[in-house]
């Protein structure tokens, strides 16, 4: 919950109360973007920090380009009728920014008597602050939509208090530059009273000021009901009392632009400022940093986005290049799957990081992969719930499987993106049917597995009988029989579980292959993303000291033990032959 600078408490989850027919539809100011606004379009989260964005060029290797190529991103501060929307309407005619205005949706929500704008209502018309948790929700929201991340944004009228300040700070959204236009107070007064807005093109007129140009128009303007002498008296209080508190989270990046002159003369102040900002971040916008398509080598392949097995996989820990690389893969194979309708998937990477059958496995890496997963299905306006199971069992015989342990804190604990992703299009739960909101689109369940005389089956069973047909995708699962103390889960029930467990479909599946008995040096690979057929390297050696994988085969399902001896003794294949000596590691693993 967002700390409030109202006596009046609100509890209300950012997206709670949001409603689709909450299209603003009087939007005074930024008409221009009403049409394509809605509350319950798509949130945006990119994977990057708020300088950083690393990207992966597909056919040209893994490649690493570090860049600032930010757009704009402004806000204008101001007191009542200070010329705010005025000059809002003439940076986005020049910069083309995405306009927010906290007053325009507020009004919007009022208009379109939503429970927001009901509660809104009274506030403003009484020209007191609307409460916090409301209008941040509101904010924030909008800001993490893609056109507002493209274009850059005009944040006008927010932040208004010292708390809506600091939830931005928190969110790490900050603007590049803080306008202040500055106005005397009597002046303010006679600028509200002469107010009027045209509903059909949003535009702001003042009486005396900027007459409408027709009679036509004259007719159909409207005055806004906080527009009142005494309105904008107690507006102005507002504004004063938290002035200071706010500018003070600015100070650096402030700049006070007399506001009592002709609003093409301010504009003018106002468009060198922006422009000045924008050459300066395109002269700072750079370059790939660091190339390192040496680290993969290319394997032939037919699959149009194939970029080659990396390769020193068993230098540990793995370098961000290489995990990079295999989140990536994961991403786009669980993604086709997803958009081609398949609900019940399963992924299995075992890279050594991700191997906890080795003692190099880092819960970090799995935690990192599921982030990447989660955000990219955040982005394309799904509600994800990422899942990890709790402690099983009862009294003093319950536990958990040790690589699970402390797994939930870590992901709570994670950074999720700087645009509130977490607690809106992300959720952590844990593995259940009570876990399954109707809000909820589509559950990740981070490596689901049964622990020595406890079975997850059950619990899994009852969350996907309770998800129906939104996706559930395991990551990495480990769905055996293990050995309980009385031998129970062994046998009852066994063929049932493997049933459940195979209903599953691998939506991507990488293992690193040795020979028997051994986890060095690596002999090849095993891959398959969805829809495409298994692949089967072999790890060749180079004169020069370096490696590389080649392509021995492909297989529409799982390699047998006996299909991979085959593939590499370079025998036609023979389904009858029973595995031989050098792969017999493989046989606990298949
Ligand atoms: P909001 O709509 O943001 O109102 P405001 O800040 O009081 O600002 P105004 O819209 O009144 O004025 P403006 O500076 O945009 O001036 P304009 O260009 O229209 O908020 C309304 C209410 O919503 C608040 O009271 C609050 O209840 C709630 N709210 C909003 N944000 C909130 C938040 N973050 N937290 C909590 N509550 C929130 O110009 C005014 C007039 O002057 C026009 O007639 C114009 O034609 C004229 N004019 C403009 N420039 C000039 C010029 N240079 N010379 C002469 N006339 C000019």
């Amino acid at each position: 919950m967002l700390a409030s600078s109202s006596s009046t408490a609100i509890s209300l989850h950012p997206l709670a109360n949001y409603n689709a027919s909450a299209t603003p539809s009087l939007n005074p100011s930024s008409l221009f973007f009403s049409s394509s606004y809605s509350y319950l379009s798509p949130l945006s989260f990119r994977l990057h920090s708020s300088k950083t964005h690393l990207r992966i060029t597909p056919k040209k290797g893994l490649r690493v380009s570090c860049s600032t190529n930010e757009p704009l991103k402004v806000m204008i501060s101001g007191a009542p009728a200070s010329g705010k929307g005025t000059q809002c309407e003439l940076i986005v005619q020049k910069f083309g920014l995405v306009h927010i205005s906290t007053g325009d949706l507020l009004r919007a929500e009022v208009s379109s008597g939503t429970e927001i704008g009901n509660k809104a209502k009274e506030f403003m018309n009484s020209g007191r602050l609307v409460p916090d948790e409301i209008v941040t929700a509101m904010v924030t929201v909008r800001l993490s939509r893609q056109d507002a991340k493209e274009k850059g944004w005009l944040l006008d009228g927010y932040p208004r208090s010292f708390a809506q300040a600091q939830s931005l700070e928190e969110l790490n959204i900050r603007p590049d530059i803080y306008i202040v236009l500055d106005v005397p107070d009597e002046i303010l007064i006679d600028r509200c009273v002469g107010r009027r807005l045209d509903p059909v093109t949003g535009k702001i007129y003042h009486l005396k000021n900027f007459p409408p140009e027709s009679e036509e128009i004259k007719a159909r303007l409207v005055t806004r009901a906080d527009d009142t002498e005494e309105k904008v008296k107690s507006r102005l209080e507002i504004y004063k009392q938290n002035a200071a508190a706010i500018s003070s989270t600015y100070s650096s990046i402030t700049n006070k632009i007399d506001g009592n002159r002709p609003k093409e003369i301010i504009f003018k102040d106002i468009d060198s400022l922006l422009s000045q900002l924008l050459k300066d971040k395109t002269a700072k916008s750079v370059k790939p940093v660091l190339q390192t398509e040496n680290c993969l080598d290319q394997a032939s392949s037919n699959e149009e986005k194939w970029r080659g097995i990396p390769t020193r996989l068993n230098n540990i820990p793995h370098s961000r290049e290489i995990r990079n690389y295999f989140y990536d893969d994961v991403l786009q194979a669980t993604q086709r799957a997803v958009n081609d309708g398949r609900t019940r998937l399963k992924v299995e990477i075992n890279i050594p990081e991700l191997n906890p059958e080795m003692d190099v496995y880092r819960i970090g890496t799995l935690m990192e992969l599921v982030r990447v997963i989660a955000l990219s299905f955040a982005d394309d306006g799904k509600r994800v719930k990422v899942c990890v199971q709790g402690s099983m069992g009862e009294g003093a015989l319950a536990g958990m499987p040790l690589q699970l342990a402390g797994t939930r804190k870590i992901l709570e604990f994670m950074d999720w993106g700087n645009y509130g992703a977490m607690g809106t299009f992300i959720k952590i739960g844990s593995i259940g049917a009570k876990e399954v909101d109707e809000e909820d689109d589509m559950f990740i369940l981070v490596a689901p597995q049964n622990a020595v005389g406890n079975c997850i089956i059950d619990d899994l069973r009852a969350m996907t009988d309770a998800a129906g047909k939104r996706p559930v995708i395991l990551i990495n699962p480990r769905l055996k029989d293990l050995p309980g103390s009385s031998g129970i889960m062994q046998t009852m029930g066994r063929d049932k579980r493997l049933e459940y467990a195979a209903s599953f479909e691998s939506c991507y599946f990488f293992r690193l292959l040795y020979y028997a008995g051994t986890q060095y040096p690596i002999m090849g690979a095993i891959r398959m993303t969805y829809p495409y057929d298994y692949e089967l390297y072999k790890r060749v050696d180079e004169p020069s000291g370096k490696e590389k994988y080649v392509s021995l085969s492909t297989f529409k399902e799982r390699p047998t033990i006996d299909e991979i001896n085959d593939a590499f003794l370079g025998k036609p294949r023979n389904k009858d032959k029973k595995a031989s000596g050098i792969w017999g590691f493989l046989s606990g693993v298949f």
